[in-house]
């Protein structure tokens, strides 16, 4: 039997494919983790990454693999990153690990979004696992009232600061019928930095690690 961690290793060891010359984005997470990894056998070709996290630029330095600052990158050809839950029409939750507002901001600079996962993360609906929000400190109980509201229930991630000094709030209960939609409405809240959504903008391709193989999904 394969192991879950096996087939992470060879989703990412799949989006080797999708690297092309020039400057990559990068996520964060255990199976971005793997992705860095199997980048470090072929970084002679590329001229650098965007990270996603303080996580991934640390990770990605110990390979030899130059970060580059998204704002002398311009647009990015991919970004190779995971997910918490992804539908079969690439919406998804991320934020899992916290990175969102970056991975968020990476994701919008690419001209493609690879999403490499193993199956279990394949779902129906969005929403079992809890949607982060990162929101302006200030704004947390106001933004907890109107998450509410949206038949959601809102818990402060204990203990945590994002990379950008802010809070999560994960949201429990929710099935998220129409991501979009959703992830408009939460964006239009003050006080939210980025919702953990990934719908107006989802993956243009899933590599999905499956105990027969890598799987390609694609819109
Ligand atoms: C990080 O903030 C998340 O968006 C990750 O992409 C997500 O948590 C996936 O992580 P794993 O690959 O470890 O499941």
């Amino acid at each position: 039997m394969m192991t879950q961690d096996e087939m992470k290793q060879a989703t990412a060891r799949a989006a080797l494919e999708y690297v092309t010359p020039g400057i990559i984005g990068v996520g964060t997470g255990s199976t971005a983790n793997y992705f860095i990894d199997a980048l470090a056998d072929i970084k002679g070709r590329i001229d650098g990454a965007v990270a996603s996290s303080v996580a991934t630029a640390e990770r990605l330095k110990k390979h030899g693999i130059e970060v580059i600052d998204l704002n002398d990158a311009g647009e990015l050809q991919v970004y190779v990153d995971g997910a918490d839950e992804i539908t079969r029409h690439m919406a998804m939750i991320k934020g899992g690990g916290g990175a969102l507002t970056r991975e968020k901001i990476v994701a919008a600079c690419a001209r493609k979004f690879v999403c490499i996962v193993d199956q279990s993360k394949l779902v129906d609906v969005l929403g079992k696992f809890p949607m982060p929000v990162e929101v302006i400190p200030m704004a947390r109980s106001y933004i907890a009232r109107q998450l509410v509201k949206l038949g959601g229930n809102p818990v402060l991630r204990s203990g945590f600061t994002t990379d950008n000094g802010n809070v999560i709030l994960d949201v429990h209960g929710l099935d998220i019928l129409d991501p979009v939609a959703l992830e408009s409405e939460i964006n239009q809240l003050a006080g939210v930095v980025t919702v953990g959504l990934f719908a107006r903008r989802g993956a243009d391709v899933c590599l999905m690690g499956t105990p027969e193989g890598v799987r390609t999904l694609t819109r």
